[in-house]
């Protein structure tokens, strides 16, 4: 693996999903893989679950590790080509990036997306110029269309906790909110679940909600919650902004949002969310603090499939 910005990143994604299950039982399995390398976690947005599972993540395979966090410590950025820089932005990422990887054998960036215009956002263009002028293997903390990490330690939790020999019936369910948020966690999600190949994935979602079908090619697709949960052994939950007007709110249906009674309908399903969660507004505490929601564990899960991912750089395999 040479960048790990998405699943088509990865090589081969049953050893990849090996890897972290070795982690998790042998965390300091490889401890010796990155002594005397430095990862560089640079964030522009906030986080708390990939800031600290990636740093654990890289102490396992003994590397080093500086938190950069480049939105509030750093100079300001201009990506744009060719531009006379008399306006706010202070450093141009031509300069920035390679510096960056100067200090650093790996860099990992966290960029969401302005959510103003859908084409700029898909671009991905903050990500891919840190790619292009680092010169260092770059691993995505969650960039404008997809959050890898997440969607491979989702992937990961379901192949753990799924014992039965058939494929699970997962339902990946919009939720309200309040806020316009990225679309990176569902499109990602749906992502890896289809290259995986090895569950039926539902998505439900409003009118206008619908994601891009580049994502969620080979799931089915409804705007009809309860025909997703029926018979579903995962339900995943989360809120995404509307793709017709891009990026605005234009559902606050408060039924959409899961609850106990909700779930009789599915097989007895597990409750996944990225987090952090709004409680009983995204996701009701009545489901949230039952026996069905495994969002902890989910969480928890994150260092192994950041230390296989780091894992992978460092050896440059699957
Ligand atoms: N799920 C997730 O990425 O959490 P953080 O935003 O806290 O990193």
């Amino acid at each position: 693996m040479q960048h790990f910005r998405s699943v088509h990143d990865v090589l081969d994604l049953p050893a990849l999903l090996e890897k972290a299950l070795t982690y998790k039982r042998l965390p300091r399995h490889h401890h010796g893989l990155g002594v005397g390398k430095t990862l560089g976690l640079v964030f522009l947005n906030p986080s708390t679950r990939t800031r600290i599972s990636s740093q654990i993540a890289a102490r396992n395979l003994g590397m080093e590790v500086v938190v950069f966090n480049a939105d509030k410590d750093g100079w300001s950025l201009e990506f744009g080509e060719d531009v006379v820089m008399n306006g706010t932005s202070v450093e141009h990422i031509r300069e920035a990036a390679p510096v960056l990887g100067a200090y650093f054998d790996v860099l990992a960036l966290r960029s969401f997306p302005a959510l103003v215009r859908k084409q700029e956002d898909e671009s991905e263009y903050i990500l891919e110029q840190f790619v292009r002028y680092s010169g260092v293997p770059v691993i995505s903390l969650e960039s404008a269309t997809l959050h890898p990490l997440q969607s491979f330690t989702d992937v990961l939790t379901i192949k753990e906790l799924f014992a039965e020999k058939r494929r699970p019936r997962i339902a990946l369910t919009w939720a309200p909110h309040i806020k316009a948020l990225p679309h990176c966690v569902a499109n990602s999600f749906a992502q890896w679940v289809n290259t995986w190949g090895e569950a039926d994935l539902i998505i439900a979602q409003p009118k206008d909600y619908e994601l891009d079908e580049k994502y969620t090619a080979g799931a089915t697709i409804t705007n009809d919650q309860d025909e997703a949960l029926e018979g579903a052994d995962f339900v995943y939950v989360k809120n995404w902004s509307a793709t017709q007007p891009y990026g605005t709110v234009q559902c606050s249906d408060a039924n959409w949002m899961l609850t106990l009674d909700k779930l009789q309908a599915t097989n007895q399903a597990k409750i996944m969310h990225c987090l952090p969660v709004r409680r009983n507004l995204e996701l009701s505490a009545e489901v949230l603090d039952s026996g069905s929601s495994i969002v902890v564990q989910q969480a928890a899960n994150r260092v192994w499939a950041a230390q296989a991912v780091l894992a992978s750089l460092l050896y440059r395999r699957v």
